[in-house]
């Protein structure tokens, strides 16, 4: 049959390009009609991918009525966490049944998951524990008050020794499953490479006004890595006076819900960010090429890299660079266009002045020098942008306790 040697060449030229694809989970699970719920999720989430390009693993089953009892009962589950609950329940070894009823019975085995490669998971949050007992196997997590333990029910189907799939009788939840849902802030600090987004959300108090978008007509918000503002010459941000920060910071939100698959189909078009409902502009052009969400300023461009939070209304997306709204930032320089005469804010007088002196104050500089792009400038100043940077959100922070306690008299 003609179809079936184009297969075989297909599957063989496949296979030399994913080294690992001896299995497929989903056409695997698809045989089993009771765990279709499972296989959907595992698909829609982009983990059954992620299971196919590994060897040697134990897939725990769930059964339809037990996953759907699970999320009718959390309506909002944010869909990060709900694919790192699924990442939860892959084993990083193969264990068939027969391996199973082999472990110690005098002590427990720690075991891997899927959700321990993510780094969201602390210390050994990303491990189960298999307890052989008389009575049964169980599995369970490593801490104890993040879910019970659920019991091994049968074996499912394998393909040794690449992949078993084994059925538990209840939802196993890592450490931490729930905490994080809604706080913006809580969930970032899961994720370790927004230290500089947070503490400049809270230094201008953006976070309260992002947490009161909440509910209703929601929000998306773009959250710049560390690398991002790294990538920063110092002097752009320091220049800063404390509403343009808080523009600035209000320029990486948009006002409502609009998910990746919203995103992905947009074509140049201009949308509202919330800097957009208090001064005019700031409007963010957003355009997508082979699944590649980019975000366009006029001044730069940033990449979505990875989805933090999904929960209708919120939303919330990593992203490659700091947004530079044209309205703060010069076109090709880079650099405020304030900076070259510092507007102080009259409710907070000292902001302005103190920023300005940094190691690359552009006032006066040769206009080669400030058209230096901020890629070729990073490479030079990451190091003294940090310093500078951190620097300046403490200056921040004390501009905001003394508005603070302005208000409180
Ligand atoms: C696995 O099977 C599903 C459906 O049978 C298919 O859509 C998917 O592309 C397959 N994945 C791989 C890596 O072959
Ligand atoms: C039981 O196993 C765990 C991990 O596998 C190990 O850390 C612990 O020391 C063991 N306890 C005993 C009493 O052997
Ligand atoms: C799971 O069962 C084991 C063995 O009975 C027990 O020691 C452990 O505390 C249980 N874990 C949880 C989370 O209930
Ligand atoms: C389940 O495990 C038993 C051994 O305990 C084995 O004989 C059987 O073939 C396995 N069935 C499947 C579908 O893996
Ligand atoms: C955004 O797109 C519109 C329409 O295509 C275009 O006129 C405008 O120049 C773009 N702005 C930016 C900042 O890319």
């Amino acid at each position: 049959m003609a179809s079936g040697r184009t297969a075989l060449v297909a599957s063989v030229l496949l296979s030399c390009i994913i080294v690992s694809s001896a299995f497929n989970v989903t056409t695997m699970l698809d045989k089993f009609p009771s765990f279709s719920e499972m296989n959907k999720l595992l698909s829609s989430s982009g983990v059954a991918e992620e299971i196919n390009s590994r060897k040697s693993l134990t897939l725990l089953a769930l059964s339809n009525d037990v996953l759907t009892a699970f999320t009718a009962s959390n309506p909002n589950v944010d869909a990060v966490k709900l694919a790192d609950l699924l990442r939860y329940h892959v084993l990083l070894q193969f264990l068939g049944m027969d391996d199973l009823k082999a472990l110690p019975t005098d002590n427990y085995t720690a075991v891997t998951t899927l959700y321990q490669t993510t780094g969201r998971a602390n210390d050994n949050d990303g491990f189960v524990n298999i307890y052989n007992l008389p009575s049964g196997i169980l599995v369970g997590p490593s801490v104890a008050g993040s879910s019970s333990n659920a019991t091994v029910a049968t074996n499912i189907t394998n393909e040794a020794f690449d992949i078993s799939i084994i059925q538990i009788n209840s939802i196993l939840t890592p450490v931490g499953f729930n905490t994080a849902t809604g706080d913006l802030i809580k969930v970032l600090e899961t994720f370790k490479d927004y230290t500089m987004f947070i503490s400049l959300l809270k230094d201008s108090g953006v976070d309260s006004i992002f947490a009161g978008r909440q509910t209703g007509g929601g929000i998306t918000v773009f959250a710049p890595t560390d690398s991002a503002f790294n990538g920063l010459t110092s002097a752009s941000l320091q220049a800063l006076s404390v509403t343009d920060l808080k523009l600035l910071m209000q320029y990486h939100a948009l006002t409502s819900y609009q998910p990746l698959d919203i995103l992905q189909n947009m074509v140049d078009s201009p949308v509202s960010t919330i800097a957009s409902t208090i001064a005019s502009g700031y409007l963010l052009n957003v355009s997508s090429a082979v699944m590649t969400v980019t975000l366009h300023t006029g001044v730069n461009d940033a990449k979505i890299i990875e989805t933090l939070y999904d929960a209708r209304p919120v939303t919330m997306f990593g992203i490659d660079a700091v947004l530079l709204p044209a309205e703060l930032f010069s076109k090709d320089a880079l650099v405020p266009t304030p900076a070259e005469a510092p507007v102080p804010e009259a409710s907070a007088p000292d902001a302005a002045p103190e920023a300005a002196p940094g190691p690359e104050k552009p006032a006066g500089s040769p206009a080669s020098v400030v058209k230096m792009s901020v890629a070729l400038s990073a490479v030079a100043m990451i190091a003294s942008s940090l310093v500078a940077a951190l620097r300046w959100s403490k200056q921040i922070t004390s501009v905001a306790g003394q508005v603070r306690n302005i208000q409180n008299r």
